[in-house]
């Protein structure tokens, strides 16, 4: 197996209360890994966990080990916004920039220092192909992208995080305020996008789960209840709390 994050005995506090519980988890590369579980259990806390976005919350803290590529990603002199840079994030509600579709894409490599146009038009052009966005978009460059359906925002947020070049693209719930249609669009391209990139998506939607991951994490008050191949998890699991949960029973 090749492991892009190895995480070893995790806790993480906001402040006397503790999210996470000791977990454990290797998440592999070029695969898709769902994380599952009740409201409130952790998902997102423990996704935020792999970019070091708790390092803005305060009175956040976390111990454990976690390495990024046999790197200790918590070391004092690791670079965050280089972390942050390989493991891209896409939210819940769709948060595309007050700009037009291209100044979105072009947006994080001009930050980086590309000033060449060609260059910037290519991986434009490149990043919105593999969103599965180009065609919808590539006479309208020059529009707002506010103007774009939730789905094709949400596909632009995408397209924005493949331009800065990641290993990893996390997503928190990313179709959970789209329609069936859209959401549907997004679920295929997650499973052409871990031919590129290695995926770590929370969702609420089971079904969503068991389509599109490979692997499975089911979380519950800030434990790892249960972790493994999707199909297996599914079929068999092997935690009586696990079963209770994705035959419906509570959640
Ligand atoms: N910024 C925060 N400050 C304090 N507590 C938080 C914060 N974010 C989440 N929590 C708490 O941590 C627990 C896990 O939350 P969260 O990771 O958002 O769960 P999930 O994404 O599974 O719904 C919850 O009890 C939640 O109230
Ligand atoms: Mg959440």
């Amino acid at each position: 197996m090749d492991a892009i994050f190895e995480l070893k005995n995790i806790n993480l506090y906001y402040g006397q209360t503790q999210a996470i519980k000791g977990i454990d988890m290797t998440i592999e590369r070029n695969k898709v890994t769902a994380f599952i579980g009740p409201s409130g259990c952790g998902k997102s806390t423990f996704i935020r966990i792999l970019n070091r976005m708790n390092d803005l919350i305060p009175e956040c803290k976390i111990d454990g080990n976690i390495e990024f590529e046999g790197q200790n990603a918590y070391a004092k002199d690791y670079d965050v916004i280089e972390l942050r840079t390989k493991v891209g994030m896409v939210f819940q509600k769709p948060n595309p920039f007050p700009m037009s579709i291209y100044d979105n894409i072009a947006y994080g490599p001009r930050c980086q220092g590309v000033k060449n146009k060609a260059q910037l038009d290519e991986i434009v052009e490149q990043s919105l192909r593999r969103s599965a966005l180009w065609d919808e978009v590539k006479d309208r460059m020059k529009e707002s992208a506010m103007g774009l359906s939730g789905g094709q925002q949400q596909r632009l947020c995408i397209a924005r995080t493949i331009a800065m070049e990641p290993e990893v693209i996390l997503m928190d719930e990313p179709t959970s305020a789209l329609d069936p249609i859209a959401t549907q669009k997004i679920e295929d391209l997650i499973v052409e996008l871990k031919e590129l990139y290695t995926i770590v998506i929370v969702t609420h939607n089971m079904q969503q789960a068991a389509r599109i991951s490979d692997n499975t994490a089911f979380f519950m008050l800030g434990e790892l209840i249960e972790f493994g191949a999707t199909d297996k998890l599914f079929a068999t699991p092997q935690n009586p709390k696990t079963e209770e949960y994705i035959t419906g029973r509570f959640g």
